[in-house]
């Protein structure tokens, strides 16, 4: 996975069809995705419980591109082998899920996946200060997380052009993850980011039988930011 700061659009398998997550993730990649976003909750650290490991696992085979797993779960640590080996590209895991991000970071990576750090909207961007040259990716989640669906907060784009200062020449994408669409999408762009996060914006209108909405779902957001 080499780094570039070109604008990726990954969408959210929290907005698929949970019964045909493979063929799912086959039609978005066919469809103009760059990397596929996958939200592991827990129903624990966040309101809501999706899946784990053994789904990613079982994804795997159907992504070709990068697999991008978000956890948010609490405790993370005991479970990042687990992701690692069911072959995520990235890792995030939450600032605020334990008092020991430094250390899961740095097992993320020694798990030997790139390691992302993601913010809840109440967390300050210089709460990766210390992070900065052990992290590959900060997602700022544009909304509380949980759920699919929900409005975009707009005090975030702060928070991004915040960190794309502090960030200067480090190889660290900057991902947006919640309330994207093609009105809020250029906002962060602006700002910062290269990754965009989207669920119910790309899956909208299409399914595995009927794709060609997820493309125009994501043409449509391509089209906004360039
Ligand atoms: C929220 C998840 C998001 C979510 C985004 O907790 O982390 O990835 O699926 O969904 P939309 O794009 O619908 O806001
Ligand atoms: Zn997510």
């Amino acid at each position: 996975m080499s780094f570039d700061r070109s604008i990726k659009i990954a969408p959210s398998i929290l907005s698929a069809d949970f019964a045909n997550f493979g063929l799912e993730c086959e039609a978005i990649e066919a469809e103009g995705a760059d990397w596929v976003h996958v939200d592991v909750m827990d129903g624990h650290f966040v309101p809501n419980i999706t899946f784990g490991p053994s789904t990613c696992k079982a994804i795997r085979p159907h992504v070709k591109g990068v697999m991008d797993v978000h956890l948010m779960i609490a405790p993370v640590d005991p479970y990042i082998e687990a992701f690692a080996e069911a072959g995520a590209d990235v890792i995030s895991a939450h600032i605020e899920a334990g008092p020991h991000i430094h250390r899961t970071v740095q097992a993320i990576r020694a798990a030997g996946a790139k390691a992302g750090v993601a913010l809840n909207p109440g967390t300050p961007a210089e709460s990766v200060e210390y992070l900065l040259d052990m992290v590959d990716l900060i997602c700022v989640m544009t909304v509380n997380p949980g759920f699919g669906g929900q409005k975009f907060i707009h005090s975030q784009v702060e928070k991004v052009r915040k960190l794309r200062a502090m960030i200067g020449d480090r190889p660290i994408h900057i991902e947006i993850d919640g309330g994207v669409t093609p009105e809020t999408a250029p906002l962060v762009v602006k700002a910062g980011a290269d990754v965009l996060v989207a669920g119910s914006a790309v899956f909208k209108g299409g399914s595995v039988q009927n794709p060609a909405p997820y493309g125009e779902n994501i043409r449509a957001i391509r089209a906004a930011v360039s």
